[in-house]
């Protein structure tokens, strides 16, 4: 039945498996396919055309497993590739952009920071929404790095720490009360981001609002699973050490090329 085929999860890398979780904890009848394009990793400093590929490529590969909704649990391929990946496909698309609404919404300095790649940040689609949030002060900052250090599995490290620093320190400077996580590896580094951070700056990142929206584009498009319909999937192109690490080694993780 079209409503048990799996849904499929694809990002740069181990990241969206912060996406993915959300995605399980909603909705653990649907049966998930994960995809991580470590090999590629980081997509933050590459040409749209080259984004737009990889997202292509991770499409087919979802596809070929008869996947019914695909969420591209990366902030830099949905802000470079997503409405490429909406024309070509006629399944449907969730995309994770960076929470800038909330944020700005609720800010009362009237000042948020976000921390995302350079290809989000150059996006047309981020810049698109931070236009409409002009009263707002946007302070924007690229984590140089920081995926790197993530994927090598060194979130707990002293560089970590001191990168950290160096982008949240003139943040906190300008007196944000927002801090807007633009990137689906960075929920990972929420403990270190804490340490930093006064108690009174909130942290926001798009987990459960996407969960969210793949449960009501679901139940409007495609349907929901009936039962439970089997365990999830982890497919990855590099070492998959780290991905069974961030999953606190509770699945088996497969290795292929793609
Ligand atoms: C990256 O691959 O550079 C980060 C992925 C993201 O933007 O979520």
């Amino acid at each position: 039945m079209e409503n048990d085929k799996p849904i499929g999860i694809f990002d740069s890398g181990i990241g969206g498996t912060s996406i993915w979780t959300a995605i399980h904890q909603l909705l653990p009848n649907e049966k998930t396919i994960y995809l991580a394009d470590s090999k590629n990793a980081p997509y933050g400093q590459k040409s749209k055309a080259e984004i737009v590929a990889l997202s292509i490529k991770n499409t087919e590969f979802l596809l070929k497993m008869d996947c019914k909704l695909i969420v591209v649990a990366c902030n830099t391929a949905t802000t470079n590739a997503i409405q490429e990946l909406r024309t070509k496909y006629s399944i449907p698309f969730i995309g994770i952009e960076p929470a800038i609404k909330p944020a700005a919404t609720n800010s009362k300095t009237q000042t948020i920071g976000i921390l995302a790649t350079q290809g989000t940040l150059n996006s047309e689609l981020f810049n698109k929404t931070a236009e409409m949030y002009q009263g707002t002060k946007i302070i924007e900052q690229v984590g140089h790095g920081l995926v790197q250090l993530i994927e090598s599995g060194n979130i707990d490290s002293p560089e970590m720490t001191q990168l950290l620093h160096s982008y949240l320190d003139p943040m906190i400077e300008a007196n944000i009360d927002y801090l807007v996580l633009g990137c689906s590896h960075y929920p990972y580094l929420i403990p270190q981001i804490k340490k930093i951070l006064p108690a009174d700056i909130q942290i926001i990142d798009s987990g459960e609002a996407v969960a969210k929206q793949t449960q009501n584009i679901l139940k409007e498009k495609v349907g929901l699973a009936s039962m439970k319909n089997g365990e999830p999937l982890f497919y990855t192109n590099s070492n998959p050490k780290v991905l069974s690490e961030i999953l606190g080694n509770k699945y088996e993780i497969i290795e292929k090329k793609f």
